[in-house]
């Protein structure tokens, strides 16, 4: 099938790569003539596992391609993702401009029928608003094509997003039109191989399953945190706790791990945004709010640890150079949006701190959003990060910091002290080293 995608992020570039590899002709349109102009001499704008070889080999089929020209991807796809950001107004509404753009665009240039699917995240009634520009536009041309608008949300995970878009838990398909059903049927025919995964629902319906499973995920998390910080001041283990509920299926182990509070481009906007849609429609969403709420404290706790412990023996952050280990918002990933190491850095700096921080991939990212400051040294591995460094903070759970050299780390930490943000480590084989280990939702050892 041909098609056009609108938007090269994160859901764009890897929904438009997937599909051409399972077959289908796929233009790629973004504004960014920059970034159009990269990803066609296969540079990526984003670090993603797989995703460059998945681009090179669909482009050297010819079967995936990139172009500035709106009109052109219109004109030749008779079915056309949305997949375009909508990033949080000020009043944490997601913003609708580039998609109400989009849509502007296709009914300008459409020359016969469309199926225009969202892939973006928007709120409940999204899609009622794209037909409504889509017939206002073509009324306003004199034209009369047929037009469906489908709910089709993303479920992928940074960090294993083409893994997670190749093959799909479940693909949900929002439309009463037996027309665009029978389109998305054809058009996900690969990934649909061994049970049938698509569900089928009003529109409606299927924008907010986005929002629920994504609030759902993210009431998981806080509600584990919630307990982290019961547990430590019980004197109880937050990661025997979790280990113990997990092993009920109605629980289940994912998505139960404690830390420094859930970052990234979903999570914190997405239930930002279903507040904000709640309230709207007259209902006061006090969970949603609460889940919000603990992530927000949940950012400043491991900062709170680390200046209650110098506090506590009487000193203060003042001149202290921290080493900081991840600043990506999560592992396998360069994105830092929402990140938590970026609290945990305001904070230092604010407490008079100077930091060292190392990331396998989001060096570069640290450098575009922080800038030259005499305040931030970004260092090339994690033992370079430790080098003259008073205690160490551990924010992001990459797999190469699992297994340090302990004995390395007491000596070079002038304090003897690591605040885990990730609970990475068995704290009896910490203490056993001679540092002292703070984690989440655990005793202190050492
Ligand atoms: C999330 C969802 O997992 C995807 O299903 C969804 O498609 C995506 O949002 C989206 O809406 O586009 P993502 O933001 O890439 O994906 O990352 P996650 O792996 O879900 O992690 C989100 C945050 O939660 C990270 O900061 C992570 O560290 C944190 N987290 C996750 C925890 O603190 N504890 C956990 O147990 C799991």
């Amino acid at each position: 099938m041909k098609v056009t995608v609108f938007g090269t992020g994160y859901v764009g570039l890897v929904q438009g790569a997937v599909l051409a590899d399972a077959g289908h002709h796929v233009l790629c349109v973004d504004v960014d003539a920059d970034k159009v102009a990269g990803l066609q001499a296969g540079r990526m704008p984003i670090h993603e596992p797989g995703l460059e070889a998945l681009v090179h080999r669909t482009q050297q089929l010819g079967r995936l391609d990139f172009t500035t020209d709106a009109a052109e991807g219109v004109r030749r796809s008779p079915v056309i993702f949305l997949a375009v950001g909508t990033p949080p107004d000020e009043d944490g509404s997601a913003d609708l401009q580039y998609v109400l753009a989009v849509a502007r665009t296709i009914a300008t240039h459409m020359d016969g029928p469309r199926t225009v699917i969202n892939k973006s995240t928007v709120p409940v009634g999204t899609a009622d608003k794209v037909a409504q520009v889509l017939r206002q536009v073509l009324a306003e041309r004199g034209a009369d094509h047929v037009f469906d608008v489908v709910s089709n949300p993303e479920f992928l995970k940074e960090g294993a997003a083409v893994a997670d878009c190749q093959r799909p838990d479940r693909i949900i398909v929002g439309t009463d039109s037996p027309r665009a059903e029978a389109q998305l049927r054809e058009l996900y025919a690969p990934f649909n191989r061994n049970h049938d995964k698509i569900v089928v629902m009003d529109v409606k319906s299927a924008e907010l399953t986005k929002y629920a499973a994504n609030a759902m995920l993210a009431t998981k998390i806080s509600f584990m945190n919630e307990i982290a910080n019961i547990a430590e001041r019980m004197g109880a283990d937050i990661e025997a706790v979790r280990r113990g509920i997990g092993s009920d299926p109605r629980i289940g182990y994912h998505f139960i791990y404690p830390g420094v509070g859930y970052g990234g481009s979903c999570f914190p906007k997405d239930v930002k945004a279903l507040i904000h849609t709640a309230q709207e429609a007259g209902f006061e969403p006090t969970l949603l709010d609460a889940v919000e709420a603990r992530n927000r404290a949940q950012r400043e706790v491991l900062f709170s640890k680390i200046s209650a412990h110098y506090a506590a023996r009487g000193g203060s952050l003042a001149g202290k150079t921290v080493a900081v280990w991840g600043l990506a918002f999560k592992p396998n990933t360069d994105d830092m949006r929402e990140a938590p190491s970026r609290n945990l850095l305001q904070a230092l700096w604010q407490a008079g701190a100077t930091v060292q921080a190392h990331d396998p991939v989001a060096m570069a990212e640290a450098r575009r959003i922080f800038g030259e400051r005499p305040d931030l040294r970004l260092v090339d591995s994690p033992m370079a990060a430790l080098q003259g460094a008073d205690c160490l903070a551990i924010v992001t759970e990459w797999q190469s910091f699992r297994v340090p050299d302990f004995d390395e780390l007491a000596q070079a930490l002038t304090d003897r002290i690591v605040f885990d943000g990730r609970n990475l480590y068995d704290p009896a084989v910490v203490a056993r080293h001679g540092l002292t280990y703070v984690s989440i939702g655990r005793p202190v050892r050492g």
